[in-house]
């Protein structure tokens, strides 16, 4: 019989509400407060909603109660990472080689995703200092956000050190990596009962402030043509392919499904623990955070000082022109602005920390689990890890490489797993055991529709989206006929992105070999499963 490996790692959540914090903290993103405002604004605003409501119902509430099944089920098991669960799954060979995406595609993200969060950081103090003060027009400011990012066209004014992107991400990072050397109750959780709250208190500030916001000389609209513009439901764009997809595509980054994270997060719970009620509640925190106060910031801010027209040119504009832009012209105008300016770049960094510090817990788990490795050792190695790549997106920005990862990780990389999931749950582990597992120790019943809509509608939906995604972007991309990051391809930046993807695929190929030798070490039998872990008295 197998053994359950190193096992050193007996962690679990301190309370149901730390539980519930951190999870949502997992989920409210950058997502929530910046791709939402532009993909809804970018997709027919009131044809985007209606689309978005369906794929929540058959995509993102369905993969929520997934993951956190197949999450739980490994920490029967105390598998804390994706090779370990779906090894427990499905028992194959290769189940745990299938896994390794778990590992690369939440560490990817993790190393760019924490650059964006440091520019919050950054822009939260120029709003205190009032640095960016008298760059009053969205051009001003936009060159003033390049300037920071060191990605000023020849010849433009620069307004910041050459070190000052290097230092707020290094910064940044530091606090990441701090947080997960302190573990999943003593640091993650902790941070989320902090973070969460200032989080809402600052988003509901804001969304007060931009609803009141009265007209503009030369402008006359008001903060409610933007509300009107998002809620209004419009059916003229339904028939578009693209408005669908992207709204599937929002409700994937939004709720964090397809990354490997709620899994991990789900692996810290007991055969006692309700997971039908938590994960219904994570998803409902996450989309009042995003469709309530989402959409009653930037947008309706938007709409407010350039007009309903202005604000969708915006919005089809760069991905941070809206937050970084846009919100900092409003905030010169404003009574306060500069502490609005703090709510608004504090608010996205806590949305933002409370969810990069989940992406590095899959690997964590995984080093600890099956090495024996310290939380400390493992925490700040791989700090050293995504300081050396997360150098190279400050570095080279302007070339894409960001683009490149964000796409194969952060779009495309989400769904494969996602489709990998619900095959392993529902049609290998079988919908009636997966039911099974999702109602131990449930406070609710999840309505049968769903299993149906689980086994059958959720698959066809993402392989649907997967081979249009996969025939329209994903082989353009590949060979180089497409940028990822939408914009025009630079055939100058071929080099970069070539070593960008070279990256990627030399992490897939580490991370196999360490699966490998994680089984050999702790001569684990693909065919006989792993032991049970006896974890009463755990959990939250
Ligand atoms: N949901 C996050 C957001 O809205 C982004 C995200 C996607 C994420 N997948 C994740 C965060 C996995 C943490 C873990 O910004």
């Amino acid at each position: 019989m197998a053994s359950s490996g190193s096992g050193n790692s007996h962690e679990a959540w301190g309370s149901r509400i730390g539980l519930i914090l951190a999870m949502a903290g997992n989920a409210i993103g950058l997502g929530n407060f910046l791709r939402f405002p532009r993909q809804a604004a970018a997709n027919g605003g009131g044809s985007f909603m209606i689309t978005y409501f369906i794929a929540l119902l058959l995509l993102g509430i369905p993969l929520m109660w997934i993951e956190w099944g197949i999450g739980r089920n490994g920490g029967r098991y105390r598998k804390g990472h994706t090779p370990g669960m779906f090894a427990a799954i499905w028992r194959h060979p290769a189940a745990k080689y299938v896994g390794a995406v778990g590992l690369v595609v939440p560490l990817v993200v993790m190393i760019y995703y924490t650059y964006i969060e440091s520019w919050t950081a950054a822009f939260a103090w120029f709003s205190l200092t009032k640095d960016y003060w008298g760059h009053t027009t969205q051009e001003g400011m936009i060159g003033y956000l390049q300037s920071f990012q060191a990605i000023s066209p020849e010849g433009a004014p620069v307004y910041h050190k050459p070190w000052t992107p290097y230092a707020f991400f290094i910064g940044t990072l530091f606090i990441n990596i701090y947080v997960l050397s302190k573990g999943i109750s003593g640091g993650i959780e902790k941070l989320a009962k902090i973070g969460m709250p200032i989080l809402f208190l600052f988003a509901i500030v804001l969304a007060g402030v931009v609803l009141f916001l009265p007209a503009q000389p030369g402008i006359g609209a008001t903060p409610w043509q933007g509300l009107e513009f998002i809620y209004k439901p419009d059916y003229s764009r339904l028939g578009e392919p693209g408005v669908w997809l992207a709204s599937a595509g929002q409700i994937f980054f939004t709720l964090s499904v397809g990354m490997c994270t709620l899994t991990a997060y789900a692996s810290y719970l007991s055969k006692k623990d309700d997971i039908t009620l938590n994960g219904i509640a994570t998803a409902a925190t996450n989309e009042t955070a995003e469709v309530v106060l989402g959409g009653t910031i930037a947008i309706p801010a938007a709409v407010t000082f350039f007009g309903v027209s202005g604000a969708m040119a915006i919005a089809q504009g760069g991905s941070f022109d809206l937050g970084f832009a846009t919100m900092p012209v409003v905030f010169q105008q404003l009574p306060f602005g500069n502490l609005l300016g703090v709510a608004w770049f504090g608010l996205l960094f806590f949305a933002g920390i409370t969810s990069s510090v989940a992406m590095l817990t899959p690997i964590t788990a995984f080093f600890r689990e099956e090495f024996g490795f310290k939380r400390e050792t493992v925490a700040w190695s791989l700090g050293a890890l995504c300081l050396v790549f997360g150098l190279m997106h400050v570095y080279w920005l302007e070339h894409g490489v960001l683009d490149e990862w964000d796409y194969w990780a952060g779009t495309f990389g989400l769904v494969v797993v996602a489709v990998i999931e619900v095959i392993l749950f529902m049609w290998i582990f079988k919908p009636n055991k997966a039911w099974e597992s999702m109602h131990q120790g449930a406070d609710i019943r999840i309505p049968q529709i769903f299993k149906f809509i689980m086994t059958y509608v959720t698959p066809l939906y993402l392989l649907f989206i997967l081979g249009w995604w996969g025939w329209v972007d994903a082989i353009p991309i590949l060979l180089n006929e497409k940028s990822a990051g939408g914009g025009v391809l630079d055939p100058a930046n071929t080099p970069y992105i070539t070593f960008a993807r070279a990256i990627i695929v030399l992490f897939a190929i580490t991370a196999v070999v360490l699966i490998k030798m994680a089984w050999a070490r702790n001569k684990y039998d693909d065919r006989k499963g792993f032991v049970e872990v006896d974890r009463s008295g755990e959990g939250a």
